[in-house]
């Protein structure tokens, strides 16, 4: 059994009070974040639950059963998400006329969700070198890496190891290349171990969102991770995302995924930016032939089919890679290459395309 099913499978046996539930099926588990023999539990349980007293403690003796865990920690919410900033004592609380939604970024211009509906076609690439072209060209610009699972911008942004400086309770974005930056990867260490089910994904985004004293400016880019599920729809709830730009290589597969997604955020109500096509060709770098290793055109082919722009296609390049993995990418040291150039044309042609949405 892994660490995450052995959570399961104590979150499973211990009863919601009389209810004849248990905590997994009555969602009282809001969150859980292992770090090392560490773990953190949020539950949610109403102001005058009677379980407030027992249910902390039961916890945390069926927890420290699995032999990795040590320590724990039991948070208690009377409901999901409590949002601290939004209420300052001083003033008299208002009745709610309708239930309030959170929404975090609000001091952005524009927020733009990278996404895909399929791994591994570039997003990160994509979302840290658009980032860097619309600094660039002058604006100020964040970067959120909303991968839990697997971020990879502190790799790419030469950020590895580096840790957020918190002042107050306020973790403060890193910067670095002109960018203001957070990922899960500066606040947990690699090595340790982290287990995450949707509910628990929600609630590490929205830390971060919440807990993280963003600067604000013209763009925040979000590296979303592949696919359409919690992170997606969380970041569709709580953040006014002005739209989403679709990565896709030119390949069939990749474009059905691509298909996908827009169709995932269409149903949220979130506008598409347009598609972005990676990897669409191959130039030599000796004898300049160009090679559609993927196939081409395909892409855009599939936008128009979509009816939603297509942003242009980026070269497959080997200094794109190599950037990535040393953390200087290729925009702050060869934006004039080809891929640099598609970079900086896909950077205007986002700022176009907002303007008509
Ligand atoms: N245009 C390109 N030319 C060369 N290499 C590229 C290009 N685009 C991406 N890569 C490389 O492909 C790999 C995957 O890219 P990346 O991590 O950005 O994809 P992703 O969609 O974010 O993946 P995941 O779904 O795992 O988050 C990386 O090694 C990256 O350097
Ligand atoms: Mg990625």
């Amino acid at each position: 059994m892994d660490l995450q099913q052995q959570f399961e499978a104590v979150f499973a046996g211990i009863p919601y009070g009389n209810s004849g539930d248990n905590l997994l099926e009555a969602n009282v588990i809001h969150g859980c974040v292992v770090n090392h023999d560490f773990a953190k539990v949020s539950i949610i349980l109403e102001e005058d639950s009677a379980l407030r007293h027992s249910l902390p403690s039961q916890i945390e003796e069926a927890l420290k059963g699995i032999s990795e865990i040590n320590r724990v920690a039991v948070e208690i919410f009377a409901e999901a998400p409590p949002d601290e900033e939004e209420k300052p004592n001083s003033e008299p609380q208002r009745p709610a006329q309708q239930p309030q939604r959170s929404a975090y970024l609000q001091n952005y211009e524009n927020v733009i969700a990278v996404a895909s509906g399929k791994g591994g076609v570039g997003k990160s690439t994509v979302a840290v070198n658009l980032a860097l072209a619309l600094a660039k060209k002058g604006y100020k610009v964040s970067l959120f890496d909303a991968d839990i699972y697997g971020p990879s911008l502190p790799i790419m942004m030469g950020l590895r190891n580096a840790k957020p400086e918190i002042v107050g309770n306020k973790l403060i974005p890193i910067s670095k290349h002109g960018i203001d930056m957070l990922s899960i990867g500066n606040l947990v260490d690699e090595a340790s171990a982290m287990i995450w089910r949707g509910p628990m994904v929600n609630q590490a985004l929205e830390q971060m969102l919440r807990d993280t004293r963003w600067p604000g400016g013209d763009f925040m880019i979000l590296d979303l991770p592949p696919g359409t599920g919690d992170a997606q729809l969380t970041l569709s709830q709580t953040v006014e995302i002005a739209g989403a730009v679709i990565v896709s290589t030119p390949q069939d597969v990749a474009l059905l995924d691509a298909a996908k997604a827009v169709a995932m955020f269409e149903k949220v109500d979130i506008d598409i930016v347009g598609i972005v096509e990676n990897m669409s060709s191959f130039v030599c770098p000796h004898c300049q032939k160009e090679t559609p290793i993927f196939s081409s055109n395909g892409a855009q082919k599939e936008s128009e089919k979509l009816d939603v722009p297509f942003l242009g296609s980026i070269p497959i390049e080997l200094a794109v890679r190599q950037g990535g993995d040393e953390g200087k990418p290729l925009m702050t040291e060869k934006g004039d290459s080809a891929a640099g150039k598609a970079f900086s044309a896909i950077a205007e042609n986002i700022i176009k395309s907002l303007e008509t949405l």
